[in-house]
């Protein structure tokens, strides 16, 4: 049986997976610092929100709304506030929860939040930035078995979940517990020394359930108006 996929539009890189991500998918953006985790989930919500319809929900725990918004607006994103795509960062979740619930684990406030709000507004996407964030926020008791339950509710939802996950410079560990396997999809992004002075930005896909997908890296750039990958050729 197909499946049906979101396509990421990131040029090149849909047929390398095979047309997209199957619908309903939770999927990891792993990557070490300013690999563009942000900016290229940023933009999978974007497009589709902005191309067919779909209703993006994006989490921001790293950084505030505007800061967030000025930075996409700069990498060619326009006009935020008019489409469907609806930006939460951690001061509105605060204000939008009572003292006493702030207390609770972070995971169960965001669990009963993004469960309300896909209910309610039919969001066809979720994006948690970052993974570490909402760690330092949530206190885990026992970080297996609550991440086990909070990616069962994730993918109970319906929407294709997109968390990003920060690896540290020079770790060869994808992920902090178990959420590599966790997770339907993982998408790895890293820079790449070729010569002696030029680095590269490189995406691959780890794994992605459902999909005959290629497994090499590509090159990724950024045109003014979308993410694009080429073929990385190692000398
Ligand atoms: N206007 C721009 N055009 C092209 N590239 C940009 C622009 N602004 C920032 N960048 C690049 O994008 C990087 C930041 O992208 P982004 O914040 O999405 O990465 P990240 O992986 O989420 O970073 P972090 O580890 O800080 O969360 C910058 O370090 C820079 O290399
Ligand atoms: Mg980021």
């Amino acid at each position: 049986m197909s499946v049906e996929r979101i396509a990421t539009y990131i040029d090149g890189f849909d047929k390398a997976l095979g047309g997209g991500v199957p619908k309903g998918h939770v999927v990891l953006v792993c990557g070490t610092p300013g690999t563009m985790k942000t900016s290229l989930t940023f933009s999978i919500l974007y497009n589709n929100v902005k191309n067919n319809g779909s209703k993006g929900l994006f989490i921001a725990l790293e950084e505030g709304h505007d800061s967030l918004k000025g930075a996409m607006e700069d990498l060619g994103m326009k006009n935020i506030d008019e489409l469907e795509l609806y930006v939460l960062d951690v001061a509105k979740i605060r204000m939008e929860h009572k003292e006493e619930e702030l207390t609770k684990n972070w995971i169960e406030i965001l669990t009963k939040y993004i469960e309300q709000r896909v209910r309610e507004s039919n969001f066809d996407m979720v994006a948690i930035d970052s993974l570490a964030a909402l760690y330092s926020l949530a206190q885990l008791t026992n970080p297996r078995r609550d991440l086990f339950h909070f990616f069962g509710f994730l993918r109970g939802l319906g929407a294709t979940t997109f968390l990003i996950s920060e690896i540290p410079m020079g770790s060869d560990r994808l992920v902090a517990y178990q959420e590599d396997f966790l997770s339907d999809g993982i998408l790895y992004l890293r820079q790449y020394e070729v010569g002696e002075t030029d680095v590269q930005l490189r995406i691959r896909c780890v794994k992605m359930r459902r999909t005959d997908h290629e497994r090499g890296y590509f090159t990724l750039m950024k045109s003014d108006e979308h993410f694009m990958v080429t073929s990385a050729i190692t000398e």
